[in-house]
């Protein structure tokens, strides 16, 4: 029997026969079977993945920036890696398979934004496509409008469009370090991926989403 299973039984009432048959001595040959006898257990869709692999960013690309941008450019990449923009802006990486060919290229796996236990139908955004692919990414946004995004929320239509990226964590980071994340996500691969379109509350998403936490809107 896997570790992770003793650690985290899948339910109490998978859990009360275990250590009934267990008491009896029975446990070493109960094994898997007595897991088998599970309806659903959620722990086979567990995927376990190493950390690193959610946050690899993608490496610029020569070419795409000015050599004496070279220092500017990595310490971009390092704070790419180090705020985990990757774990929500790369596919798969939401439910731990990180698609590597899509590093940043947005998720389509959203994520609800209002209190999916209160609303049938909560919001979900689906984290965009931020390499510089002009089409479906952030290709013809002007530095201003990458880092007013990522500082103070600023979404695509104006004021206050952002709801789920956690700018407010990002709202401290220095002139320097912003105009770093700007050119490092300006240098990389332009990758085309459409994510799809944002779902407003009330009507029913169509495209997979998970949910952070517990949020109610007023
Ligand atoms: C918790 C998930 C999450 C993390 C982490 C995250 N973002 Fe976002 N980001 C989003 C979502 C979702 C949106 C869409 C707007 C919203 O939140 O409503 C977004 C929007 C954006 C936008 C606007 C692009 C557009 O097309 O609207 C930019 C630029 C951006 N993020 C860059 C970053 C960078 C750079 C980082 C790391 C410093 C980062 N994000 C970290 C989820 C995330």
């Amino acid at each position: 029997m896997p570790l992770r299973r003793r650690i985290f039984p899948a339910s109490v009432p998978a859990l009360v026969p275990a250590l009934v048959l267990a008491s009896l001595g029975l446990a070493a040959c109960a094994g898997d079977a007595l897991y088998d006898s599970v309806p659903y257990d959620p722990l086979e869709d567990y995927v376990e993945v190493e950390a690193a692999t959610i946050l690899d960013a993608p490496s610029a690309l020569a070419g795409r920036y000015a050599p004496d941008r070279a220092e500017q450019v990595e310490r971009g990449e390092y704070l790419v890696e180090l705020l985990g923009c990757g774990g929500c802006h790369t596919d798969g990486a939401l439910v731990g398979v990180p698609d590597a060919e899509r590093s940043l290229a947005g998720s389509r796996t959203g994520i609800a934004w209002s209190n999916p236990l209160g609303e049938r139908n909560p919001g979900v955004v689906y984290p965009p496509n931020i390499t510089p692919d002009v089409e479906t990414g952030i290709g013809n946004w002007s530095d201003w409008q990458i880092a007013d995004a990522v500082r103070f929320g600023v979404g695509r239509h104006g004021t206050g469009g952002i709801r789920v990226m956690p700018w407010p964590g990002y709202a401290r980071l220095t002139d320097e370090d912003l105009e770093a994340i700007v050119a490092y996500l300006r240098s990389i691969e332009a990758v085309r991926h459409r994510v799809p379109d944002d779902v407003e509350p009330g009507r029913r998403a169509t495209a997979p989403f998970v949910y952070f936490g517990y949020y109610r809107r007023r």
